[in-house]
């Protein structure tokens, strides 16, 4: 398989050895893990590879060692780990988009289970830990994925995904089976219209070329798509009026008439903030999606820019679980914290007395609001800011109603300081955290931990095949501390 770096070739003497290896354990990131003695008489040394699992012995190119830890790439199997399957797709022993997928589902999810218990439960031991929640099916299940283009200096041309622990690779991807086979289908397709121009891939390194990315979306309940192509220095191919049309115009040939296609233009400028400008090539400027939860239908619209749920099915479960889990009262207060485009809020929202959201991005705080009419939802406001600083300034005003619950779903670098001081100036009875990284999530948790009780924690398989985990904490204050 070809594969290839912005910098050129990988150089040969990349890998410096080849050993024998029995992996023992998971890295932090999902890795195998094993040890290596790297020269007679020495201290073993730990060396983590991608794509094996405990209980594969492996043969494995090994790199320099880094802070100790030696890198591997994976060169055979010798004795498979008796949890290893069959991969479905090609690209499974490289590929850095699902490195779990060579091992059986029930096995991912034992493994999750184990790192959310070791996680949190050796913290809080009072707290009542319910088991995973899976995905089923578990392929396809992606309603997003961004492909990034990439080009090295002898001219090959590459579309696909990032390789394992490698991250300035890419290598082509033919067929994936995280999401619909559409999503193939338009990889491919693109991969050709590239082949017939003379457009050129972005190199982040130099600064210099066009196609950075392909993003592609689909309402999963709704079965509506996207497509959006990001592009740097734009006037190499805006130039060229015609690349452009024959770009819609290959969309459409192999995705039908009903998609949306748009540009986006990465404005990136030394020492200002990076611009993103969208201009709508075909179709509609948004698609809809719905979320199913319970005798409840939820429409919402999604405009290129804005957060949704990465996997439809599993959010469903997700929002219905933290409904059950926090209980609201007809009376509460709910505060939406980090609400994209308004789900937890508007799922809460007839169950309690009013509901506020913050959101930071205009995008999705205008899908949002239009939301919120589209669902009919009257007792929900949605604000524009950083969730910390309009906080700050809420608190001020006397006509803001202290919330009796908060729900936070941060991005994966979690809370910030400001977010939870301000949280904990609020003193919600409860704090239901949802996060898609339990690493910054428990660290967060720890700062709240003199005020606020761990009660439950309900993990949820929203990315099958990956080590990447969604995982549910509900706290509840606990009243007898003194308050600052
Ligand atoms: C994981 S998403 C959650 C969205 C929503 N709860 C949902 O389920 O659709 C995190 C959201 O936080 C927003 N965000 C990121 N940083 C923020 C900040 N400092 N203040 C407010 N919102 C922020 C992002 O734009 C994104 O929409």
């Amino acid at each position: 398989m070809k594969i290839h770096c912005f910098l050129g070739p990988i150089p040969i003497d990349f890998f410096s050895m080849q050993k024998e290896i029995l992996i023992e354990t998971f890295t932090k990131k999902g890795d195998g893990a094993g040890r290596v003695v790297l020269e007679e008489g020495q201290l073993p040394s730990r060396v983590e590879i991608p794509h094996t699992m405990p209980q594969d012995r492996v043969i494995a190119d090994l790199r320099k060692k880094r802070k100790r830890v030696v890198k591997g790439r994976l060169v055979e199997i010798l004795t498979p780990s008796p949890f290893r399957v069959q991969a479905h797709c090609e690209h499974a022993t490289m590929c850095g988009g699902c490195s779990w997928q060579c091992m059986e589902y029930r096995e991912q999810l034992k493994e999750k289970e184990r790192i959310i218990g070791t996680t949190f439960r050796d913290f809080f031991p009072q707290s009542e830990l319910f088991p995973i929640i899976a995905c089923d099916p578990c392929f396809h299940y992606r309603n997003k994925m961004e492909f990034s283009f990439s080009e090295n200096r002898g001219g090959m041309r590459y579309l696909g995904l990032m390789i394992a622990r490698a991250k300035r690779y890419v290598f082509n991807i033919h067929k994936c089976f995280l999401a619909s086979f559409w999503f193939s289908d338009l990889l491919n397709a693109t991969r050709k219209w590239w082949e017939e121009s003379a457009l050129s891939a972005y190199c982040p390194l130099e600064n210099r070329g066009c196609l950075r990315t392909l993003t592609l979306r689909e309402g999963k309940n709704t079965g509506e798509k996207m497509v959006i192509l990001t592009l740097s220095h734009p006037e190499e191919i805006l130039a060229l009026e015609e690349k452009i049309e024959s770009f819609v115009q290959m969309v459409v040939n192999t995705v039908g008439e009903g998609v949306s296609i748009f540009l986006r233009l990465h404005k990136a400028q030394a020492g200002e903030e990076t611009v993103f400008e969208e201009k709508m090539l075909y179709g509609q400027d948004h698609i809809k999606e719905k979320l199913c939860l319970g005798h409840r239908e939820l429409l919402f619209t999604i405009s290129p820019s804005s957060f949704f749920q990465p996997n439809t099915l599993q959010a469903q479960k997700l929002f219905l679980r933290a409904l059950e889990m926090v209980r609201p009262k007809p009376t509460d207060t709910l505060l939406d914290l980090y609400c994209g485009s308004g789900a937890v809020g508007m799922l809460f929202a007839p169950f309690v007395h009013k509901v506020i959201g913050i959101e930071e991005n205009a995008h999705a705080v205008e899908d949002g609001r239009k939301n919120l009419l589209l669902n009919g939802i009257e007792n929900f406001s949605i604000h524009e800011g950083d969730a910390g600083e309009l906080l700050t300034r809420f608190r001020k005003d006397p006509q803001f109603t202290l919330p009796d619950i908060v729900v936070v779903d941060p991005p994966r670098g979690g809370l910030d300081a400001l977010a939870i001081e301000q949280i904990l100036l609020i003193k919600p009875k409860i704090l239901l955290y949802i996060s898609c990284n339990p690493a910054t999530q428990i660290e967060n948790i720890k700062s709240l931990q003199l005020h606020y009780r761990v009660a439950k924690i309900q993990p949820i398989d929203q990315f099958p095949h990956t080590p990447h985990i969604e995982n549910i904490v509900l706290l509840e204050r606990l009243s007898s501390k003194i308050d600052f």
